[in-house]
């Protein structure tokens, strides 16, 4: 039967992808189904591009992490998304302790930019400019940039990734910002600020960290979608999707209702065109993330520790067969 990149480009999606990290590709099993891009036609670095890995020590670039994730998408014919610029986590200490000035901040957020993003140049399908900038009631997380800097640390991001790679589409990434509500009306405000400011920004990354049973309607993920639309990008996607559970094991029950909350989101990206494809934040719960930062959750992704697909991926697949 077909597989999930196959049908979302046949239902007109760009893509459907996964993350992937540097350690998981010495497992050869775990790699034989990340590399067919009939399966996965998009992959992200979950890693390999952050700060704390790029620029270690100030002017000390390593992109080594970064490339091997690249070049491995490149051999196999995937598209990459790019993560991620100005992000508060995994900055390393020299940035996040160091004592700046408007000036000297500003000059170290170009200079990385520039570099990082110069070193990537045409290899980027699009960029998460900006990550998580928000808190949950809207405002504006109090990292070094924005209490250094102030809110023009955002637009100044986005311009400086526009001049080092002009074909990149530039995203805002964030979560809880699927549905309707304060932090989603915060995601619009931004696009707002970075046009003002007379830059380009193309997209918004809705991550969709969600939890089975608890997941916006179709009908808010699409008021939510078309909200950033009117704002003014061009394109959304859903980009670290996965949906977990509070407690393990799941029953059979859960599991359903886990396929059932995957095909919801499908539904709401087939349901716009400029939703380009879906991410999930690796493919397999064997390497998700969820369990070591929310202990006691997981089972959040649609193929199970032994490989083995779980009923979110007959979901997922009927879903965009019958687009
Ligand atoms: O590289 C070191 C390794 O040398 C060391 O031995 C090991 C022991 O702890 O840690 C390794 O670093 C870990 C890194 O992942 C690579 O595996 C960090 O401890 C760990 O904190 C880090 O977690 C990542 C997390 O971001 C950090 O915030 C996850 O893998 C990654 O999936 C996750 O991704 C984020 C997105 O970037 C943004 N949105 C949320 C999403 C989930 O948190």
């Amino acid at each position: 039967s077909a597989q999930l990149n196959q049908l979302a480009k046949a239902a007109g999606k760009l893509y459907f992808g996964s993350a992937t990290d540097n350690g998981e590709l010495t497992d050869a099993a775990y790699v034989a189904i990340l590399e067919d891009a009939n399966m996965f036609g998009q992959i992200t670095p979950g890693n390999g591009q952050k700060w704390e890995y790029t620029e270690p020590s100030q002017g000390q670039f390593d992109y080594t992490s970064g490339d091997q994730i690249v070049d491995f998408a490149e051999s196999n014919g995937q598209i990459v998304r790019c993560h991620t610029l100005a992000w508060y986590s995994q900055l390393p200490s020299w940035v996040g302790d160091g004592t700046w000035t408007v000036d000297t901040l500003t000059s170290v957020l170009n200079t990385h930019i520039a570099n990082e993003v110069g070193h990537y140049k045409g290899q980027c399908r699009s960029w998460d400019v900006v990550n998580e900038a928000l808190n949950e009631d809207g405002t504006y997380r109090e990292n070094v940039f924005y209490t250094v800097i102030g809110e023009s640390y955002i637009p100044l991001a986005f311009e400086a990734t526009a001049a080092a790679d002009p074909d990149a589409k530039l995203y805002y990434n964030d979560y809880n910002i699927e549905g309707t509500g304060a932090k989603q009306d915060g995601a619009v405000t931004i696009i707002n600020l970075v046009k003002d400011a007379g830059a380009k920004i193309d997209g918004v990354g809705m991550q969709a960290h969600l939890i089975v049973g608890t997941i916006p309607t179709q009908s808010d993920l699409e008021t939510s979608i078309n909200s950033y639309l009117s704002a003014g990008v061009t394109e959304v996607a859903y980009t670290e999707l996965d949906i977990r559970f509070s407690s393990l094991p799941p029953d059979d029950a859960g599991l359903q209702q886990q396929a059932t909350d995957y095909g919801t989101v499908t539904q709401a990206c087939l349901a716009v065109d400029a939703c380009v494809g879906i991410t999930i934040w690796d493919y397999t719960d064997k390497y998700s993330w969820i369990p070591g930062v929310f202990a006691g959750s997981g089972a959040a992704l649609p193929w199970d520790e032994n490989l083995s697909e779980k009923p979110a991926y007959s979901t997922i697949s009927s879903v965009l067969a019958a687009a």
